[in-house]
């Protein structure tokens, strides 16, 4: 069930409200016949009778994708994903918020595969202004193969928070005040994606799909979405009203748990950082990276 923020004084509309908030307290799961339209190739999108399960598949023929029909200003999303089973390398599962503009902000989840029995790599990144290039690797604690786990994304206007079973992977704070771009005046679509990245994916490019073993499929399920959804006007997604609890100070930093399983995280499974990769930014690495986390 999606809860939207109410960003209406009518009257006419309280009753309705009022019904949203008693339905999306109580259930969780939604339905992606409802929130959700095909991107791409309907063909290779399969969707379970009552609406709450989708898979996706790759062939040779193509990928797939979807993505929501609202646009979304600050809020939580949570996905369970079980990415693409058993030989997977070269494909590429992506879970996504994007606003689709010219200087566009994106916020990224890309489940990298790879042969039978070698880790999948987790990489995110961070789009803000039309620039990218913040891309972190992390190895899962788990096989993101066996079962669902929840990856989630919490955006609001102090910080955007990506966590995998509410751990918190990593962090990208609002310095916009020290001229830092942040995604925080563009609405975003949520989106998924299953493709072929075989030409830099799996151990850079040297590991390709292998279509013998396909068809490639990646399950979604039991979203959440607790989101402001857009409606052309920034003021009320912004406000720290009761509605938009992502926006009030418990959610401005990281609490002191976040951050023990925060620093676990990046001492134990982080692969690549790009705030630590001088030769790529030829020892001129990004002002972010020289600001705090929390
Ligand atoms: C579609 O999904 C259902 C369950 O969600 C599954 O039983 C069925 O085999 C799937 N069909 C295809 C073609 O993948
Ligand atoms: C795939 O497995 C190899 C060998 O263990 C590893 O180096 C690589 O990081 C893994 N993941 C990807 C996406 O390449």
């Amino acid at each position: 069930m999606t809860k939207y923020c109410r960003n209406t004084a009518f009257i006419g509309l309280l009753t309705l409200n009022l019904i949203q908030i008693s339905v999306s307290s109580v259930v969780s799961v939604g339905d992606f016949n409802k929130d959700f339209y095909m991107t791409w190739s309907p063909s290779h999108v399969n969707t379970s009778a009552d609406g709450r399960a989708r898979s996706l598949k790759l062939d040779k023929e193509s990928g797939a994708g979807f993505a929501s029909n609202e646009m979304f200003l600050f809020g939580q999303i949570d996905m369970q994903i079980k990415v693409v089973p058993g030989y997977s390398a070269g494909t590429v599962v992506a879970f996504y918020l994007t606003s689709d503009q010219p200087n566009h902000d994106e916020i990224d989840f890309e489940f990298l595969g790879n042969v039978t029995g070698q880790p999948y790599i987790l990489q995110t990144n961070v789009f803000a202004d039309g620039y990218g290039n913040r891309e972190e690797r992390i190895y899962l604690w788990f096989d993101p193969r066996k079962d669902f786990h929840t990856y989630s994304i919490l955006w609001n206007l102090h910080q955007i928070v990506f966590m995998v079973d509410w751990v918190p992977i990593r962090v990208y704070r609002n310095h916009a005040d020290k001229g830092v771009a942040f995604p925080r005046w563009q609405p975003m679509s949520i989106k998924t994606s299953l493709w072929n990245g075989d030409s830099w994916a799996t151990r850079g490019g040297h590991d390709k799909v292998d279509w013998s073993k396909g068809p490639f499929i990646a399950s979604f399920r039991k979203y959440k979405i607790d989101a402001c959804v857009w409606k052309g006007n920034s003021r009320f997604c912004r406000g720290a009203s009761s509605t938009n609890w992502w926006n009030k100070d418990r959610f401005s930093t990281l609490t002191w748990t976040q951050r023990r399983f925060f620093k676990w995280v990046r001492k134990y499974h982080l692969i690549y950082d790009y705030c630590q990769d001088n030769k790529r930014f030829q020892n001129n690495l990004p002002k972010e990276c020289s600001l705090p986390k929390y």
